[in-house]
């Protein structure tokens, strides 16, 4: 049987297990995909049991940077210093090019907002400029770390940094939204009114469970690509790279577990 995983801490279930597993059994592929927790204090010593022992990782929060002085991370892994997924000892980062793939058929509308500075912004700004976008407006409650991305990023976007309290005014601005913050994840809430998105035609919301952000966005009728979307692209790249990518079969786990 060949065994694929998610390094993670702290324990979370993660919609990775699910589906891939749901897939694994539709397709009839030997293989089973379990959520790995590593306390971070030990991440040094256990990860090379499971690069060992693993056909396929995936990696999470805390360790997407971590990891990468134990493989090799190609190209672009190496340019946004983050690997969230490996194979036979090498590590690429899928995040940036789900996001990527998730708007090829999209005519994206600027100015683009996008609110939150932790990974996931990192290789969403990533995609944006494989997009060919050259200016972003970014939003973070901690100023600090939405100038670091700015800094990053100097040599490839134009980023304008603006505080929290702006953010409300700088989505009145904005015709394309990017939620890149967990807000919505345990159930708070951005408290837009209604009014507030009346200027976007794209909301972009990374949270995987159904928030109050995208019900807004379809009373609305705002487009909405929502988290499990983004899932959804960059779990098909993790699937090419470890080579058991079926298109239909994954589409169909996809549809069918989307919303079980
Ligand atoms: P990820 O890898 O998913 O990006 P992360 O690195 O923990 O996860 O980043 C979480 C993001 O959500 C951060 O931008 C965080 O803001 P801070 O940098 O100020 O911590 C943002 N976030 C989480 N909860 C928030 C809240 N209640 N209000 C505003 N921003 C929040």
């Amino acid at each position: 049987m060949r065994r694929f995983g998610l390094l993670q801490y702290p324990e979370k279930e993660s919609l990775s297990k699910k589906i891939f597993n749901q897939y694994f059994k539709l397709s009839s592929i030997n293989a089973k995909y379990d959520d790995i927790v590593i306390e971070p204090r030990k991440f040094d010593t256990k990860v090379t049991e499971y690069l060992e022992s693993y056909d396929g990782l995936n990696v999470t929060v805390p360790f997407k940077e971590d990891i990468i002085k134990f493989i090799s991370p190609v190209e672009d892994a190496r340019e946004i210093n983050a690997v969230n997924c490996i194979y036979q000892n090498k590590g690429y980062n899928t995040d940036w090019k789900g996001f990527y793939n998730s708007l090829l058929d999209t005519d994206l509308k600027l100015p683009i907002l996008l609110v939150g500075a932790g990974g996931a912004s990192k290789a969403i700004i990533y995609g944006l400029y494989k997009l060919g976008i050259k200016h972003l407006i970014l939003v973070n409650r901690t100023i600090e770390k939405a100038n670091k991305l700015k800094d990053f990023f100097k040599t490839k976007m134009e980023i304008i940094v603006e505080p929290f309290e702006n953010l409300k005014d700088a989505l009145k601005r904005s015709k394309t939204f990017i939620n890149a913050t967990s807000i919505g994840m345990f159930g708070e809430s951005f408290n837009f009114s209604n009014e507030d998105l009346s200027n976007l035609h794209l909301i972009y919301d990374i949270v995987y469970n159904f928030t109050s952000l995208q019900e807004q966005a379809l009373e609305n009728n705002i487009k909405l690509i929502d988290g499990k979307t983004f899932w959804y692209y960059q779990a098909v790249e993790n699937l090419k790279i470890w080579g058991i990518y079926d298109e239909v079969k994954f589409y169909e786990t996809f549809v069918n577990s989307k919303f079980n």
